[in-house]
């Protein structure tokens, strides 16, 4: 198994699963209660499970698999892309401790961290989303626990060096935790690169079909897992064994899913970064873009998801122009089979220094269809806006 590719390896995981004749696919075993045949079985721990929290069939395959993507052997699931970012930093934090998190870290997990987290005595500093590794260790104090690095960052994608962040946190008996989900386990791997956290957002692209909430938070070193394990126990969090099963189901296909996407995003961002009605367009895969380099050296594959910064306007204008789409749903997430679209500007008012930009940020996500048909699309909504 270890030479093959990711691609095979998620389909492999399911054929080479169990022996006899079987279905390709585990069960959905729905339970709270699991049943013995004698009471010493109910201590047994090699017969499995004995009540439902530990998870059944299809959340123990969800597990293994991410956790083979990931390249662990420590892997939770818990019920969304947001309590996997906030269940390792509760597990790993400590009152009187100290984050760092970049500025422009998805918006829940600000609010975690300004609300929930300070409550408990840990606070968090917020360095500038293109800050240089150097810059972010500076923030460093003999409080500072840990790095949650969220790379690209939310919204406007700014990339960070992670193996030397990694490195040089690790040098300094800092944690680091990084939300992984624009490379959705596949075109980068946190662990492999110094990370202590890799988390998911299962959500996006591993679900991949807008249909489920569900996270992932996998680690290398075993004293960092039980950590987080016993969090995961403690506080009592499971996911349903169908969005288990949905989630798995959604892995056998998200290489082809996320390198189709990857193309079609590719095609969007260049044809709208040559278009006099747009600013900029934040992508890291595209060159040109400041964190290019860094995806470049660190990237397999770029993901779906651009910024789009309009050349003028107010929010109006941003309104009108994600009105007259017609493909693109109105909505937000990100990482299924639609296209999305999204105003975005109110969201940079919570950051600490909001950008300078030159008129409204959208945020496209783009799906499965006819990359022609999106730019057509587009085409047709910078037409009504001018009109
Ligand atoms: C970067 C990032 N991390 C985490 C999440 C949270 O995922 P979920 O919606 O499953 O809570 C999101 C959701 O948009 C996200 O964009």
């Amino acid at each position: 198994m270890d030479r093959l590719s990711d691609r095979t390896r998620l389909i492999a995981s399911a054929t080479r699963r169990g022996r006899g004749r079987r279905p390709v696919s585990p069960p959905i075993e729905r339970a709270s209660t699991l049943l013995s045949d004698q009471v010493a079985d109910m201590r047994d721990d090699s017969l499995g499970p004995v009540y439902g929290i530990d998870g059944t069939a299809s959340q123990a395959a969800l597990r293994e698999a991410v956790a083979d993507l990931e390249g662990t052997k420590h892997c939770w699931l818990t019920p969304s892309g947001l309590s996997a970012v906030t269940v390792p930093i509760l597990a790993l934090t400590r009152p009187g401790d100290e984050v760092i998190t970049t500025d422009a870290v998805y918006g829940p997990v600000r609010r975690f961290l300004t609300r929930h987290l300070a409550s408990r005595g840990v606070t968090t500093r917020f360095h500038a989303p293109d800050a240089s590794v150097e810059h972010i260790m500076a923030l460093r104090t003999e409080r500072t626990r840990l790095i949650l690095i969220e790379s690209p960052a939310s919204l406007t994608f700014e990339m960070t060096d992670v193996p030397t962040l990694a490195a040089a946190a690790r040098a300094q008996d800092v944690l680091t935790v990084m939300d992984n989900t624009w490379a959705a386990g596949l075109a980068f791997k946190p662990l492999a690169h110094g990370v202590d956290v890799s988390i998911q957002a299962l959500t996006k692209y591993a679900a991949g079909h807008s249909d489920l909430l569900l996270g992932s938070v996998c680690a290398s070193d075993p004293a960092v897992a039980k950590a987080i394990g016993t969090t995961v126990e403690d506080l009592g969090l499971c996911v349903s064994p169908d969005d288990a099963w949905l989630a798995l189901r959604g892995l056998r296909t998200l290489p082809v899913r996320y390198a189709e996407q990857a193309r079609s995003a590719f095609k969007v961002a260049e044809w709208l970064s040559a278009r006099p009605d747009v600013a900029r367009v934040f992508h890291p895969a595209l060159p040109g873009d400041p964190g290019h380099p860094i995806w470049f050296r660190d990237y397999t594959g770029g993901a779906s998801i651009l910024g789009v910064v309009l050349n003028g306007g107010d929010a109006r204008a941003a309104e009108a122009f994600l009105e007259a789409l017609t493909l693109f749903g109105l909505g937000y997430s990100w990482g299924g089979f639609e296209s999305l679209a999204t105003h975005e500007t109110p969201q940079l008012a919570f950051r600490n220094a909001a950008p300078n930009l030159e008129g409204p940020l959208l945020r496209l996500h783009i799906g499965l269809e006819d990359p022609a048909d999106l730019i057509a699309d587009l085409e047709q909504a910078f037409a009504a806006l001018r009109a």
